[in-house]
């Protein structure tokens, strides 16, 4: 199984980024390289992360009083949306002509779409709707199998999941997204189609994409970044431009948008800290850890129908009463301290995922936190001060030996935590989202993927929102996450 899992290749960096440089501009690139590398021995940072160690919430977990757990698991599906590694289907397109386009990290769910339905045909039904477990149904004749993958992924008979990105069945929750994302695209189809004068054949597929892909990335922005980041950095970046993500003209003119590899191996990172040990799924049971008998271990069928997951438990449906998010702060799940689906005799600092963050932004020569905040401030970022970064240093210092500087990643949980996100009335709320540098940094870098892509609706139609008279979806509008993934059950 650890083969399936992205990301889980020996801690090596200079030459892969060697390689994702100039030559491959779709993928990672250096964002800030006037910025020196921190180093901190690696035996500091095996120790920081360590399990029982003083990175792992212990004891009563610290909640965010406002973000929904599932928010946090549509961070992760939109890491794998833009982030490509080897194991993307797309990364093995030899057609020179179409790599670098191919290859152009943007939001344009891939990841469900695959590469659409000629090139990628066994996701697809006639052309148009995506094939997800009920299609396999008949290939059962077991009652409980019937049922059961009927509420699931697409599988081949071994049980591996048959999606756009295999990364999407890591844990049972984002199994379960990835399932609404496929049925909402088919709702979209269903809802377009009988609209007087609808087109038909690829025409139909085509809108029906657009619409669902551009309903995602308003959810992306006006739901995850505001919650995240906070209203102030979403509205400042619209209306007064980003001042640390700005890729450069190439010699033809265009843009190319990249991912900063400080964004992949750090600031996005954040959100394994706000991954709690034990929640429910449905209303009404009880709260079970994310890997185990109940949930499954990871990129397994759904093994029973108490882990179908019930949005309603997941998200705000309007009642306030959900799941809670972990704290953003410099404390771990257990489980994450040792995570459960690697081999059991990898050393225990490779089983930890805090210990593989900050050695895997070590070994691609990250700077530290407090060199990214000053540069900020340089650049114009008026909402980072020198008491800021001092206070957020000093607090780091009792995580472990930092005299030299605290490596990104921790700075930005320490920051959410001593720091917090800032809300619309200017003050700061500890624990419940990103601080100004980590919010500027994961903001500015999703946002600009978005104003650089001339197909997303940052890129093609500022104006547009899910009120559109032409792309409308049922009497309300699919506005946020809970609705985008119920409104194929209606
Ligand atoms: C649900 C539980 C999660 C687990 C078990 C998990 C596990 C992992 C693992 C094992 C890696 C590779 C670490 C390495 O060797 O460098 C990784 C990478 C990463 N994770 Fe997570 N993660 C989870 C959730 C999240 C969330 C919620 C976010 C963001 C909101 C996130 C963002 C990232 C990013 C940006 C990377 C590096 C880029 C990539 O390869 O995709 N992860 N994660």
């Amino acid at each position: 199984m650890a083969n399936h899992y992205h990301g889980l290749a020996p801690f090596k960096g200079l030459e892969l980024l060697q390689s994702f440089n100039d030559s491959e501009p779709g993928r990672f690139a250096r964002l800030l390289p006037e910025l020196p590398p921190l180093y901190v021995n690696p035996l500091t940072l095996h120790k920081i992360g360590e399990a029982n160690g003083v990175m792992e919430d212990r004891g009563l977990p610290n909640l965010s009083k406002t973000v929904e757990l599932g928010l946090i698991f549509f961070g992760q599906f939109i890491d794998h949306d833009i982030t490509l590694d080897d194991s993307s289907s797309l990364s093995s397109n030899n057609v020179p002509s179409k790599v670098d386009n191919v290859r152009t990290p943007t939001l344009d769910l891939d990841s469900v779409y695959g590469e659409g339905p000629e090139a990628s045909p066994y996701l697809y039904k006639d052309g148009l709707y995506l094939l997800t477990g009920a299609d396999y149904a008949g290939n059962f004749t077991d009652e409980q199998w019937l049922r059961l993958a009927a509420k699931d992924l697409p599988r081949n008979p071994l049980g591996t999941a048959i999606i756009g990105d295999p990364r999407n069945d890591e844990n049972r929750v984002i199994s379960q997204m990835q399932l609404g994302f496929l049925r909402f695209h088919n709702a979209v189809v269903d809802s377009l189609k009988d609209r007087p004068g609808a087109p038909t054949g690829s025409k139909l597929f085509e809108d029906a994409r657009r619409v669902a892909t551009w309903h995602y990335q308003w959810v992306v922005l006006n739901h995850f970044l505001r919650t995240i980041c906070g209203d102030w950095i979403v509205d400042d970046i619209l209306a007064n431009g980003r001042k640390i993500y700005v890729p450069e003209y190439e010699a033809d003119g265009d843009v190319e948008p990249f991912i900063p590899i400080e964004f992949a191996t750090a600031a996005y990172r954040f959100g394994h800290s706000m991954i709690v040990e034990k929640f429910r799924v449905q209303q009404g049971e009880d709260q079970f850890p994310l890997f185990g008998d109940r949930y499954g271990n990871g990129f397994t069928p759904l093994p029973n129908l108490r882990a179908v997951v019930d949005w309603e438990t997941l998200l705000d449906s309007g009642n306030g009463d959900f799941e809670r998010a972990g704290q953003l702060d410099t404390k771990l799940a257990s489980t994450l301290l040792n995570l459960p689906f690697l081999p059991a005799e990898l050393p225990a600092f490779e089983r930890s995922l805090a210990t593989r963050n900050l050695l895997r932004a070590q070994s691609f020569l990250i700077p530290s936190g407090e060199q990214v905040a000053n540069l900020m401030i340089q650049y114009g970022a008026k909402e980072i001060t020198s008491e800021m970064i001092e206070h957020v240093s000093e607090a780091a210092k009792r995580l472990g030996d930092l005299d030299k500087g605290t490596p990104l990643w921790l700075y930005l949980l320490q920051e959410g935590q001593t720091i917090g996100r800032m809300n619309n009335d200017g003050k700061f709320e500890r624990g419940e989202g990103l601080g100004p540098v980590g919010a500027r940094f994961v903001a500015e870098t999703i946002i600009g993927l978005m104003e650089l892509d001339d197909r997303s609706f940052l890129g093609t139609n500022r104006n547009w929102s899910p009120m559109d008279s032409h792309d409308k979806l049922g009497p309300n509008g699919v506005t946020n996450l809970y609705d985008l993934l119920t409104f194929g059950d209606n």
